[in-house]
């Protein structure tokens, strides 16, 4: 089979110099000097993969890959200038498949069209469901909106949030979701790794390239070949082991210590972090340049109590799972579950789930109560009764976000009128002054099941 790829350029020289290194490689070309002519050629034409340019005449690069998006799934691979990072971004957020700086090195941009030809497309291959990840709130199913746009992409990815909010989790989940699924997915912790060993871990060696080097070792990201590079911690990596990880992005190849020819490389890099990236850069102890690098697509997954829609689906999921793990058939009084989604969770899931899990240990049948929460709790809002009620113990400040103070206390007070009505609505709405409708609809946005 031959694929047919659109060139979209002003210039039409760059136009057909692309066009004769594609033919070379047995692909077929069309080519259209501006914005309305690529989209007149899409609707008449079969198009496997479009180059677009950022810059034409009549519409700028983004509208028009807005307009290819929101026609049919197309791979767009975007030609950008150096001097716009932004709109690299944006373009990879909208669901470009990949980008290039100008000027463009013609062999690059041929191997990259070939190998998006080659990617599996299409009806999501049955990934429409989470596969194993809890993501009910708003704001989460934001987020996995648009990993799920940038899931394909060749972009390196970094991933931000506190501690135990789901980095690592979703780093799998991407990877198993990808392209990359069949290849390894290859986690190191930046942070657990000794300086002096990292890069042999990262790289491999040569045997006899050090004392102690009996055996050659491949290395982390060799062993990844093809599949995808984890990088936890980012944060604590070394200035001198930051210049090598930018040089290994950049350059796709790697050089093992003792040897003196590089290996070609092809992985994706996901890094996390729970440290403010910016800040060490503006501190200066993370190189702006390897930010740059690995912020493009940018994902920040929110605590848990900005999400509490997220509690009670999570809580029935782990569950399941514990009941699996410990071959019982427990269940969880809703009343815990409403208990449990009115906390903070400073710890985030990770709290929450451990949590859970004591509980489920430590009740042998039946279900889970509010007396067994109570009595296992060591933190005092989780286990009194009105501990659970911010309006009662916290001060606001007027640094507070309003709407987000607001919607809190909302949930308590909506909480608390169903506890003491036991769960009749009606009565419930009656107490807080709102019509049974409006009780309803506020219940379903805070992720409770009316
Ligand atoms: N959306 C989710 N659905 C179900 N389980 C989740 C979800 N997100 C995270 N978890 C589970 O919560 C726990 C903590 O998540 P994870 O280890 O990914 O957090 P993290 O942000 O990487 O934490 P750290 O900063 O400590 O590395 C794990 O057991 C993980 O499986
Ligand atoms: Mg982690």
């Amino acid at each position: 089979m031959t694929w047919n790829v659109l060139i979209v350029d002003d210039e039409e020289q760059l136009c057909k110099l692309i066009a004769r290194k594609l033919k070379k490689a047995g692909v077929g070309t069309v080519i259209a000097q501006n914005g309305q002519a690529a989209l007149k050629a899409i609707s008449e034409t079969t198009i496997d993969v479009v180059i677009l340019d950022y810059m034409l005449p009549d519409m700028t690069g983004i509208e028009v890959l807005r307009a290819i998006k929101e026609e049919k799934d197309i791979p767009v691979i975007m030609l950008t200038s150096y001097a716009n990072v932004e709109s690299a971004v944006l373009a990879m957020k909208i669901g470009a498949a990949d980008y290039l700086n100008k000027p463009i090195e013609l062999e690059e941009l041929k191997n990259i069209v070939v190998k998006v030809c080659q990617q599996p497309r299409g009806e999501d291959d049955g990934l429409s469901g989470n596969q194993g990840l809890v993501c009910e709130s708003e704001k989460m199913k934001k987020v996995l909106e648009l990993v799920r746009r940038v899931k394909d992409t060749e972009a390196s990815m970094l991933i931000l949030g506190e501690s135990g909010v789901g980095k690592t989790a979703l780093a799998k989940w991407i990877h198993e979701n990808s392209v990359r699924k069949q290849k390894p997915f290859v986690a190191i912790n930046c942070a657990a790794i000794p300086e002096t060993l990292l890069e042999s871990e990262l790289f491999g060696f040569r045997k006899g390239s050090f004392t102690g080097a009996t055996a050659s070792q491949k290395g982390k990201f060799l062993a990844a070949d093809g599949g995808t590079v984890f990088l936890d911690e980012i944060g604590e990596l070394s200035l001198s082991m930051q210049v090598k990880l930018l040089h290994v992005i950049e350059e796709k190849k790697i050089m093992q210590i003792g040897s003196n020819e590089y290996h070609s490389l092809d992985v994706r890099i996901i890094a996390a972090t729970n440290k403010s990236l910016k800040k060490l850069v503006e501190g200066q102890k993370f190189r702006e340049d390897l930010y740059y690098r690995l912020n493009l697509m940018e994902i920040e997954i929110p605590p848990l109590r900005d999400r509490k829609g997220d509690i009670s689906p999570l809580v029935w999921h782990h569950m399941e799972k514990l009941n699996d793990k410990y071959k019982k058939e427990l269940m969880i009084h809703p009343k815990v579950v409403q208990r449990l989604s009115a906390h903070n969770w400073p710890g985030n899931i990770r709290e929450l789930l451990n949590t859970v899990e004591r509980l489920h240990i430590l009740k042998r049948m039946g279900t889970i109560e509010l007396a067994d929460l109570e009595e296992t709790s060591t933190d005092e809002r989780l286990s009194s009764v009105d501990g659970n009620m911010p309006f009662d113990n916290k001060q606001w400040t007027a640094s507070d976000n309003l709407s987000q103070a607001l919607e809190e206390v909302e949930e308590q007070m909506i909480k608390k009128a169903l506890t003491e009505t036991n769960d009749n609505q009606t009565k419930a709405a009656e107490k807080l002054g709102i019509a049974r409708h409006t009780l309803i609809y506020k219940m379903k946005k805070i992720g409770m099941k009316p």
